[in-house]
């Protein structure tokens, strides 16, 4: 049984061959890479250290991200389900209206202390890339982002912002052009440019330092929610349930990471796929093995022979056949636990949320409140659900409006 050590950081929980639980997570890279990774990593535990910093970052996140995000409640949604009290963490708010700029912009410091003038990127929803290309432009990087075509298509407004920002996009047109080859492109192009150019991995995927540094800077969501909780409750709730949706897992270990070492659960939920389809993007809920994916052990959708699957799923940014091996640790650890909603449950959720409450999130936190929502009616009114808001719908208005006819804001 896998254990997590009490009071230890969940990014430092692994061993000396930087797996995680023994067995997800590592460095699986190519031999050119070694130097360029070693560096990044002796880089970044000095800068974790640095009060000064420390202080730059924090200053970063309150004046351009604008932390701390609303935390509220959703009165309407509580009263409309009956049973727990539901409220949402709207880290939507933050500045390019997801969580992916506490990401981008600490690569950005990172990288202006490497001494880089270039920065690259890989994106999905297209929210990565628009976080990066929006804080390039602001700490003066040329950057460059790695997007699927089918992405591309379907996520047009992410796509124009990142253009606005000056980013050049590259389309990636193999395999199934969506998150998971956007971010094998942007790993093949950094091993021949590493020299002169930083790698920026949009979520708790890759080998272990981009999982470091990713989960390192969303773990902001979850210390100013631990205030906020506290401020609210004046306690942790005896029963708290976090729902964070997760497709690398980067959004749901910053707003877990606070709350680690107290009683309250985690639940993530990931993308069942169309409802009538056997392809779906939810490794850890349906079994998959452990196999190796962009440098790291973790479960991945594999077919007989041991190669990626393919996954299918409405949201772009849940689009990925692996999952981060902090991810995999916590549900062997059984510390959390995972499970699905369909696009068509996510859809419901968009909806009810969107039509009842002034906040209307993506399809991704979709898939969580969908969670809140099928389980809130059998808890007891003292009982407390959280959901991470930690997206904006404007990326998939054209969706919504295909598939619910009309899109409000
Ligand atoms: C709004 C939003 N939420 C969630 C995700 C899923 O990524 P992660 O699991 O890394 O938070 C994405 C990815 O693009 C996203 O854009």
């Amino acid at each position: 049984m896998i254990k997590i050590r009490k009071g230890v950081p969940l990014i430092d929980q692994h061993d000396k061959d930087f797996l995680y639980g023994g067995k997800f997570g590592g460095n699986f890279i190519p031999e050119t890479l070694k130097k360029p990774i070693d560096d990044l990593a002796s880089l970044f535990s000095k800068l974790r250290k640095d009060k000064k910093f420390i202080e730059e970052r924090n200053h970063y996140f309150k004046t351009y991200i604008g932390v701390p995000t609303p935390f509220i409640k959703l009165e309407n949604l509580t009263n409309y389900l009956g049973g727990a009290q539901i409220y949402a963490k709207v880290v939507s708010e933050a500045n390019g209206g997801a969580h992916k700029i506490y990401n981008a912009t600490v690569h950005c410091l990172i990288a202006k202390k490497a001494g880089k003038k270039f920065i690259v990127g890989d994106t999905g929803a297209g929210y990565a890339g628009k976080m990066l290309s929006m804080a390039a432009k602001k700490f003066d990087l040329k950057c460059k982002i790695f997007m699927g075509a089918k992405d591309i298509k379907r996520q047009r407004p992410n796509v124009e912002a990142i253009k606005k920002n000056g980013a050049e996009i590259v389309p990636v047109y193999t395999g199934s052009q969506t998150l998971v080859d956007a971010v094998s492109e942007c790993m093949r192009y950094w091993v021949s440019n590493c020299d002169t150019t930083h790698m920026c991995v949009g979520s708790t995927v890759g080998p272990n330092i981009f999982i470091k540094i990713c989960a390192y800077s969303t773990a902001q969501i979850s210390r100013e929610l631990f205030k906020q909780v506290m401020e609210e409750f004046g306690k942790i709730p005896n029963k708290l349930k976090l729902i964070n949706c997760v497709g690398g897992g980067s959004s749901a270990a910053g707003f877990w990471n606070e709350f680690m070492d107290t009683h309250a659960e985690f639940i993530g939920v990931e993308a069942g796929g169309p409802k009538n389809s056997k392809l779906h993007a939810a490794p850890l809920t349906n079994g998959s093995k452990i196999g190796i994916l962009h440098g790291a052990a973790q479960y991945v959708i594999q077919d007989k022979e041991g190669q990626i699957g393919l996954t299918d799923s409405i949201s772009a940014g849940l689009d990925y056949p692996g999952i981060s091996p902090l991810h995999c640790f916590l549900k062997d650890a059984k510390r959390a636990k995972y499970t699905s909603a369909t696009d068509e449950d996510a859809l419901k959720a968009y909806k009810l949320v969107s039509e009842l409450e002034n906040i209307s999130p993506s399809l991704e936190p979709s898939h969580a409140f969908s969670e809140a929502i099928r389980i809130a009616p059998r808890l007891k009114s003292s009982e407390v659900i959280i959901v991470n808001s930690c997206g904006d719908s404007l990326k998939d208005k054209d969706i919504i409006k295909q598939k619910l006819g009309s899109y409000v804001r």
